[in-house]
């Protein structure tokens, strides 16, 4: 199941017992990816989406983790920083939200006073640097004492990673900043405090070439990405996952194939985005990648696993109610 926010975490963005229903609901599924988790109080950008720093959070994933485990489920939590993607109201002591660059993204976020432009963040300075690394580091000896069975670190989307990675944000000159090798500092110091704390096996990474998604974009993202993923490929990870990228990104970006990159990784191949049973049996039949992550369609069928198998037709899911609220559209669908 691909990692999905749900904006239904606690006061404290503590997980809750309803969240834990969610999951174990999905636990048929090959391998539960959750919700992305702020491995810090500046990595917050959206209401009520948890965290994965202080031990209240820590209790309430526990609480996830092992139900998932009772139903035979394994589940892995996604460690998650969205540097630009916030603005100074969800920020502790309202200040600014931080980047790689003093850049603004193009558009509107969601905050407790309702809709404002994004803020230019803050450029990291070089000193603050190993303090947000040290707390993907926290954040994963967290997740292992919550009980799950690895990490995905979030490197996709326009994120924190994402914002160092891109060189349409990253206008830095410093040793992050500039050629390749230096933009993918941040990115490789992460994976290796993440390794560090816990293990390559039970750690995977999750990236984005053609997203447009938060105002991103890059000179040459076939060059950037590539570079990414032989840097990943040396650590012997659990997984590698790709946004092979929606038609929507492609109206803003031209995509770079996706297949490309399939020979620069030796270890497991995770694809995202829009794939159907049958679309996924094609690529597969292509070796295009090891598995395939379900969004939606897992939201709105707790089940898919079991309709899959029984070719059951599937229930729709209600775009409405994706974002926050209470159990309907979260909990509710109906299974078979
Ligand atoms: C979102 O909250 O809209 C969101 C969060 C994480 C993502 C993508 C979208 O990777």
């Amino acid at each position: 199941m691909a990692p999905m926010t749900r904006n239904r975490a606690g006061i404290g963005q503590v997980p809750t017992d309803l969240m834990a229903q969610f999951y174990v609901q999905r636990a048929s599924a090959g391998l539960l990816i959750t919700e992305a988790s702020q491995i810090m109080p500046e990595g917050v950008g959206y209401p009520n989406t948890p965290g994965i720093y202080s031990d209240e959070q820590v209790n309430g994933w526990k609480k996830v983790t092992d139900a998932v485990h009772k139903a035979g489920g394994k589940i892995v939590i996604q460690l998650w920083h969205v540097g630009r993607i916030s603005h100074s109201l969800f920020q502790p002591e309202k200040k600014l939200p931080v980047s790689s660059s003093a850049v603004a993204a193009e558009g509107k976020v969601f905050t407790p006073d309702g809709m404002k432009p994004y803020e230019t963040p803050r450029a990291l300075e070089l000193k603050e640097i190993p303090g947000v690394v040290e707390a993907y580091r926290n954040a994963t000896v967290k997740a292992k004492r919550a009980g799950f069975d690895g990490v995905e670190i979030h490197a996709a989307n326009g994120y924190l990673i994402d914002q160092f990675l891109q060189d349409g944000v990253n206008h830095r000159t410093d040793a992050y900043g500039g050629h390749l090798e230096n933009r993918l500092r941040f990115l490789k110091e992460v994976t290796e405090a993440v390794i560090g704390a816990w293990s390559a096996d039970h750690v995977g990474v999750r990236l984005s070439p053609n997203g447009s998604f938060n105002d991103m974009s890059d000179s040459n993202p076939k060059e950037t990405f590539s570079a990414a993923i032989k840097l990943l490929d040396q650590y012997q990870l659990a997984y590698l996952h790709l946004r092979q990228g929606t038609p929507s990104d492609a109206k803003r970006r031209v995509p770079v194939p996706i297949e490309i990159f399939r020979p620069l990784f030796r270890g497991p191949l995770v694809l995202n985005d829009g794939f159907t049973r049958p679309s996924a049996e094609v690529a597969l039949a292509k070796n295009q990648a090891d598995a395939f992550a379900m969004g939606v369609s897992f939201l709105a069928n707790p089940d898919l696993v079991k309709r899959w198998e029984q070719n059951a037709p599937l229930n729709a899911p209600n775009p409405r109610t994706f974002y926050g609220g209470d159990e309907k559209g979260y909990t509710d669908y109906p299974f078979l």
